[in-house]
């Protein structure tokens, strides 16, 4: 009754267990009542203990074990030409039955691409876009329509970031891959815009997607730039069998790594607030 996040379990006055009618509705369906009883005695819709609520295992990774993972992750942009093989994607989607979800999480969907024609046969697109960010970024009406449509986050992301990239023509395709890295593969989150939680849930799938990958010894980077442009250029969708009205939220590039980093990186800290007691506020 207690671990239940919706409060939907009761119990009588004979001590029996029940779901409370009309609460069964508010179920977030996360299976913690049915992980933590100890008979066995729920079962919630969509879910069984043959399936999906299994025995513990045997080890949990220590603290120290869990920081070496960490920090030995790197976002990998040089990759060897050798294809990434199904079973290990299969193993990096299976890794996301275990995130934690806000609302609704299959209404996240993914789009595989294991396979670098695919990949390629967008770079183009991807290009042109960054090309047309220069138009829009030195264009009074059409930076302004950015951030009267996409709100001040996109607005500064392009200007701080894109802009500048592309400015310098950095993505250019002449200079090889500099959006997708020549990876063999890419992993996109989406999803139908409106839909609840859509972009905490892509972006916390995308980050059990490097860490997975990287648990398994392939290398992998978090791509901003082809989310922007699959949104913006109709075919990209296409390509990635997105539907058109729906959003790219996150890419995740996939390879093996071409370089073994020889050092890890501490970075500064974020600025943290610690408040450990109660504020009095003079209220006038
Ligand atoms: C939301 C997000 C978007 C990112 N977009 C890109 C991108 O478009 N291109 C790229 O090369 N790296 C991208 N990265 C990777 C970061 O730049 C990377 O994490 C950073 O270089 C730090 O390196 P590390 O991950 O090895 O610590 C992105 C990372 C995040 C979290």
């Amino acid at each position: 009754m207690e671990v239940c996040p919706c409060n939907i379990i009761g119990i009588n006055e004979r001590q029996e267990l029940h779901f409370i009618n009309e609460r069964e509705k508010i179920c977030l369906e996360c299976g913690q009542c049915m992980a933590i009883c100890s008979k066995q005695a729920i079962t919630i819709k969509g879910l069984s203990y043959e399936e999906n609520i299994l025995k513990l295992p045997d080890y949990s990774m220590n603290h120290k074990d869990f920081i070496s993972f960490l920090s030995t992750r790197r976002s990998i942009r040089n990759f060897e030409d050798t294809p990434v093989p199904d079973e290990m994607i299969d193993q990096i989607l299976d890794a996301l039955s275990y995130a934690p979800y806000g609302a609704a999480p299959e209404k996240v969907n993914i789009s595989v691409v294991n396979n670098r024609d695919v990949i390629e046969s967008a770079l183009p697109h991807m290009e042109e876009f960054l090309d047309n960010i220069l138009k829009w970024m030195n264009s009074p009406v059409a930076s302004f329509m950015i951030k009267r449509k996409k709100g001040m986050e996109t607005y500064n992301t392009i200007k701080n970031h894109l802009y500048p990239i592309s400015k310098l023509e950095n993505y250019k395709l002449k200079f090889g891959d500099r959006i997708t890295r020549n990876a063999p593969a890419i992993l996109i989150f989406h999803s139908e815009k409106d839909a609840e939680e859509h972009t905490n849930n892509s972006l916390i799938y995308a980050t059990y997607v490097m860490l997975t990958a990287h648990s398994l010894g392939l290398g992998a980077t978090m791509i901003g730039i082809v989310p922007a442009a699959i949104n913006k250029v109709q075919i990209l969708k296409d390509i990635f069998k997105i539907p058109r009205k729906s959003e790219a939220i996150m890419s995740v590039i996939i390879g093996y790594p071409k370089y073994n980093y020889r050092r890890i990186i501490k970075r500064k800290s974020h600025n943290i607030f610690r408040i450990n007691s109660p504020k009095s506020l003079n209220v006038c």
